[in-house]
């Protein structure tokens, strides 16, 4: 691949994860972040084991079809390798990030990637949605909406969720996380997110969610959503759910 002249968050969340789909410019970027924040690969981990937590859990529903907004890298725990009998459409707008995603997806039956813009369900390639997502509309699936929200706005996000909500069938599911005011104590980093990003305080989450229900486990921090084990020590920079289209 060429080397990128400009970081991507995507990217940068591959290097805290461990993974090996970033460059020096990535690198450089996570590092002045970190200098403002502080450890960054806790927070991620964290993220990440959530993600997991909440794609098996719903998997173990009987849905065994995933689509994946602002999907980043699709490795390091990413939904097919939690969710090995699922297949799964990864979608994100940035074409850096769709073609590195479709260059590590090459070959593989059960997992793709395209474009897709989480805030117009419309401008997913309907052929890939049907071959990786079938039963899209008639059958429960899972859409995995992480490390997005903060980038829509509330009227944005709410539209955006319901218009989901309508577009799946009943039974499906939807995990999604919210960015807490926790970075507002840390400026310098704050001012790194660039001025679309979007804190918001715990009791503005729930009413974003629309029609969603949220399963009993209700929105909290992700290292608090039905923990395996020990749970990581990282603040609770965000809160997690899994939310459910009633059957109904
Ligand atoms: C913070 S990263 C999250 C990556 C991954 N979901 C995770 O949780 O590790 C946000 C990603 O969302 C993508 N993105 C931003 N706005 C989007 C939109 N409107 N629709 C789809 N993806 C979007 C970015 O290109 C980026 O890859």
């Amino acid at each position: 691949m060429v080397e990128p002249d400009q970081p991507s968050t995507a990217r940068m969340i591959d290097f805290w994860l461990g993974g090996t789909h970033h460059h020096p410019v990535d690198v450089a970027a996570a590092r002045a972040f970190e200098q403002a924040y502080g450890p960054c690969a806790p927070v991620f981990r964290a993220l990440r084991a959530f993600l997991g937590r909440a794609v098996r859990a719903i998997a173990a529903t009987g849905v065994d079809g995933f689509l994946v907004f602002g999907a980043g890298v699709p490795t390091m725990g990413n939904v097919h390798e939690v969710a090995p009998d699922a297949t799964v459409l990864y979608t994100d707008v940035d074409p850096v990030t769709i073609r590195l995603g479709q260059r590590i997806l090459a070959g593989s039956d059960r997992a793709g990637y395209g474009f897709g813009d989480a805030t117009d369900i419309g401008t997913v390639d309907p052929a890939l949605l049907h071959r990786f997502v079938p039963g899209w509309g008639r059958r429960p699936v899972g859409v995995v909406f992480l490390g997005l929200a903060a980038f829509l706005d509330d009227d944005t996000l709410a539209r955006t969720l319901d218009e989901l909500y309508t577009a799946v069938a009943p039974g499906s599911h939807l995990a999604i996380d919210f960015d807490t005011e926790e970075l507002a104590a840390y400026p310098q980093a704050l001012a790194m997110m660039g001025p679309a990003f979007r804190m918001r305080p715990p009791a503005a989450f729930g009413p974003l969610l629309g029609r969603w229900q949220p399963t009993r486990d209700g929105i909290v921090p992700v290292t608090r959503w039905r923990p395996e084990g020990r749970p990581e020590e990282v603040p609770d920079a965000f809160h997690g759910a899994v939310a459910v289209r009633s059957v109904g």
